[in-house]
């Protein structure tokens, strides 16, 4: 396959075609087949160096991307933001700009600031791979949640995708709906109006503030965490009014679909989101997402350093 990724960087999935996303997807699929061998490892990367410059704080896409650039073969670092010199003043940029004095081919930022990847693509020879900027975008969790639905229903095209919660502060939930879409998924967005203002259906979504209305023809609910440390102001009345009109409970999932796919991106908060039972249940796919993780980090490392799409796009 000869593949139409020609991209140094991955900053959003807004800017990817479908045929990009199918890329990246049929390249993670032969990379999750190799994780399935004993010997796990391939020499894609070797000699390359990959620095996890994470800001924010992280354990799942962090540590995924570690394991990635170790199954690729390439050497890697992780930044520890409070033991760096960003605690003494030092810019953004000039940090990114030693990182690739040291020969770093590839960072990966997790940062609080929306455009943080983007800033730093724009000065440095290096890949620069968005690991979450802000509430804008976050797209390997886009794409390893619609790998995720790919894999588990064996289609994109006419699933009906409910993503609920706290929309305007989530990245998780644009870079999903941009995947989403432009492969063919219906994507209806739930939440209080507080926190997903109708604009969102510029976007070529539904916009509903009714869960219960919304749940019982949705193929997947992917259930968001409310992002407390983004509320620059009250915007809920409160968590547990939250969870009783948003929340998945087992009541609420009676009515649902009976190979309804449950997900999260994570952290969860247990009887907030979803109920316990629901999160453990056979429905839930959770831990499902972060194990593809692994697997489309693979393909987003190897894309981005020049490889050539593997699988059938
Ligand atoms: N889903 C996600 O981004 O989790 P982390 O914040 O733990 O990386």
């Amino acid at each position: 396959m000869s593949g139409a990724w020609h991209r140094k960087d991955l900053l959003s999935l807004r800017e990817l075609s479908a045929e990009e996303l199918n890329q990246v997807l049929s390249t993670a699929k032969v990379f999750k087949e190799i994780l399935g061998r004993p010997i796990k490892k391939v020499p894609s990367l070797q000699g390359r160096t990959v620095v996890n410059l994470f800001v924010e704080p992280s354990t799942r896409t962090k540590i995924s991307f570690e394991l990635a650039a170790v199954r690729l073969s390439a050497d890697v670092v992780s930044l520890d933001k409070d033991s760096s010199s960003l605690r003494k003043g030092e810019t953004l940029s000039d940090t990114a700009k030693n990182l690739e004095a040291l020969q770093a081919g590839v960072i990966v930022i997790r940062h609080r600031s929306a455009g943080a990847a983007h800033f730093l693509s724009q000065r440095l020879k290096a890949s620069v791979i968005n690991a979450g900027d802000g509430a804008h975008e976050h797209p390997t969790q886009g794409l390893l949640d619609t790998f995720t639905i790919q894999e588990r229903l064996g289609k994109l095209e006419g699933v009906r995708v409910l993503i609920v919660g706290d929309i305007i502060h989530s990245r998780v939930a644009r870079s999903n709906l941009w995947a989403l879409t432009k492969l063919g998924a219906k994507v209806t967005l739930v939440g209080p109006p507080t926190l997903l203002p109708r604009e969102f259906e510029e976007l070529g979504v539904k916009v509903s503030y009714n869960l219960d209305e919304e749940m019982e023809q949705a193929d997947v609910i992917n259930l968001l965490r409310i992002q407390h440390e983004r509320m620059v102001q009250a915007r809920l009345p409160s968590v547990g009014e939250y969870a009783g009109l948003f929340g998945l409970n087992l009541d609420r999932f009676q009515r649902c679909k009976p190979g309804v796919l449950l997900m999260h991106p994570g952290p969860v908060h247990r009887g907030v989101e979803i109920a316990s039972e629901l999160a453990d249940g056979p429905q839930s796919v959770i831990l499902d997402q972060v194990t593809n993780g692994l697997a489309v980090r693979m393909a987003v490392l190897y894309l981005v350093s020049g490889g050539r799409g593997l699988g059938e796009s």
